[in-house]
């Protein structure tokens, strides 16, 4: 078997919403504990709350790029509560999987999008949970991974 799905090779190779969004509603940057790899995230919000636009630059491997491509696809035109809900695993099942060594490269895209909706939030003045948004600690990371 391949070590990489045909749908990881297709985002990798062909990354959907690459770039950056110059007004931005929110932008998150976080940086990945196992690699050092870094992302950045924009979004657009309209009124509604629904993500209107969304785009994402990155210093990662293929897989980080694979799965950002498809977190992006996933949560453009869904509301900021539906994106907080999209998990890294739900991405990975919708590429058809990655290599166990990899899962933890998906955490990135689940965690910029999660800091760029903080970013908004702050911008806007909404209140939230800060419980909600802190960074995971290694072990949680591993948890999260499932390595
Ligand atoms: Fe760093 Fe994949 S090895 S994000």
């Amino acid at each position: 078997m391949a070590l990489y799905s045909e749908k990881v090779m297709d985002h990798f190779r062909n990354p959907r919403n690459v770039g950056q969004i110059d007004d931005a509603d929110g932008i998150g940057e976080v940086g990945n504990a196992k690699c050092g790899d870094i992302m950045r995230m924009y979004i657009k919000v309209d009124d509604d709350q629904v993500i209107t636009d969304i785009k994402f630059n990155t210093f990662g491997c293929g897989s980080a790029i694979a799965t950002s491509s498809m977190a992006t696809e996933m949560i453009k035109g869904k509301t900021i509560d539906q994106a907080l809900e999209l998990s890294n695993k739900a991405v990975v099942e919708a590429l058809d999987g990655l290599p166990t060594h990899k899962i933890h490269c998906s955490v990135l895209a689940e965690q910029a999008v999660r800091a760029a909706v903080k970013d908004y939030y702050d911008r806007k003045g909404i209140a939230y949970n800060p419980e909600d948004f802190r960074e995971m600690d290694d072990e949680e990371l591993h948890e999260h991974c499932g390595v």
